[in-house]
């Protein structure tokens, strides 16, 4: 990290200044030579192979698609691609807020910002495949951790287990596009009234359904439901049929609680554990009961996935 501030002519900020990285890089809150606020993302190669794949894929998208993408992300104000890892150097965007603070409106300016994504023709030059964790469990589920967690409290399991080939289908209903790929708002910094979107590890070609639900997914434990307002403005915003787009985000919110989620319920508390319990029971009755197949155009309740 001393090595990078050096090549990058920026101080850190505090000398503690580490935020919260799921992914291992290290990211630091700086001040560019010039003074102005900056972020400094490093990935070391000791991460291993795979956290360099999604280093550069991150740079990439900075380098040269984020100038023709139609929603904002931080400037890229410098980057190093050596053998010993991958660093970029972004320009301050903006702050979090929490999922709670978020208002109609700025769930509204999201819904229409992912529906501009999702509309871009995907960009040439590059491979923006990449590994699928979902697909993957879904193909091939740890059945022992899946069953220790929810064979206590989700009477369905059974059934869902049994119909995941069709649960899998469901979640690609919608074409694939480029997604982000890591919606949520810890990455979603707020400045002037927009949105602008951090965090690009994971971007690339994937299903619709995946952005839209991921913020569902990451609000749950917190308490905060996600307003229809997002789905509203997606739809106003993208010609794709609202039926389908339904049935793909309850889909994918099922599939990712039910098949990926129990591996990251150690990082959460009893209250979110709690509530995710809740959402999944909920989500798997509409699932079941969908299967009668009448569709309301505005769902009852507060739930982006009603079907
Ligand atoms: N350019 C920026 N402007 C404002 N805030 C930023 C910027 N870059 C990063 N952040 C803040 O730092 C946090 C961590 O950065 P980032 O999400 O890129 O790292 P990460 O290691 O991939 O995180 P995780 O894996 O936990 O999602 C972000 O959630 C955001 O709050
Ligand atoms: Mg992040």
């Amino acid at each position: 990290m001393t090595m990078v501030l050096d090549t990058f002519r920026v101080t850190g900020q505090e000398p503690d200044a580490r935020l919260e990285s799921r992914s291992g890089a290290g990211v630091r809150a700086v001040r560019a030579s010039d003074g102005h606020a900056a972020y400094l993302k490093v990935t070391p190669a000791t991460l291993g192979a795979p956290a360099i794949a999604a280093a550069r894929r991150e740079l990439r998208f900075y380098a040269e698609v984020a100038p023709i993408a139609p929603v904002r992300a931080p400037r890229l104000l410098d980057y190093l691609d050596a053998e010993s890892g991958v660093a970029v150097l972004l320009e301050a965007a903006g702050e979090t807020r929490q999922a709670s603070a978020w208002t109609t409106g700025m769930w509204a300016d999201l819904g229409r910002d992912l529906a501009g994504l999702h509309s871009m023709a995907i960009p040439t030059g590059a491979d923006w495949q990449h590994p699928d964790a979902l697909q993957e469990a879904l193909i091939d589920p740890n059945l022992d951790e899946i069953n220790s967690f929810w064979a206590p409290t989700l009477p369905h399991l059974g059934e869902l287990l049994a119909r995941r080939v069709e649960l899998m289908e469901q979640t690609r209903a919608v074409p694939p596009a480029f997604v982000h790929g890591d919606c949520h708002t810890a990455n979603l910094v707020h400045s002037a009234g927009a949105i602008v979107f951090c965090d690009w590890q994971a971007a690339g070609i994937g299903r619709p359904a995946s952005d839209l639900a991921f913020l569902s997914v990451r609000a749950t434990p917190t308490g905060t439901t996600v307003p229809p307002a997002l789905v509203d403005a997606y739809l106003d915003t993208r010609a794709c049929d609202r039926r389908t787009l339904q049935r793909a985000l309850l889909a994918e919110e099922l599939a990712v609680f039910v098949f990926l989620w129990p591996a990251f319920a150690a990082f959460n508390t009893p209250e979110g554990i709690a509530r995710v319990r809740r959402r999944t029971r909920e989500l798997a009755q509409r699932w079941f009961s969908a299967d009668a197949g009448v569709t309301p155009r505005h769902p009852q309740g507060n739930h982006i996935d009603s079907p």
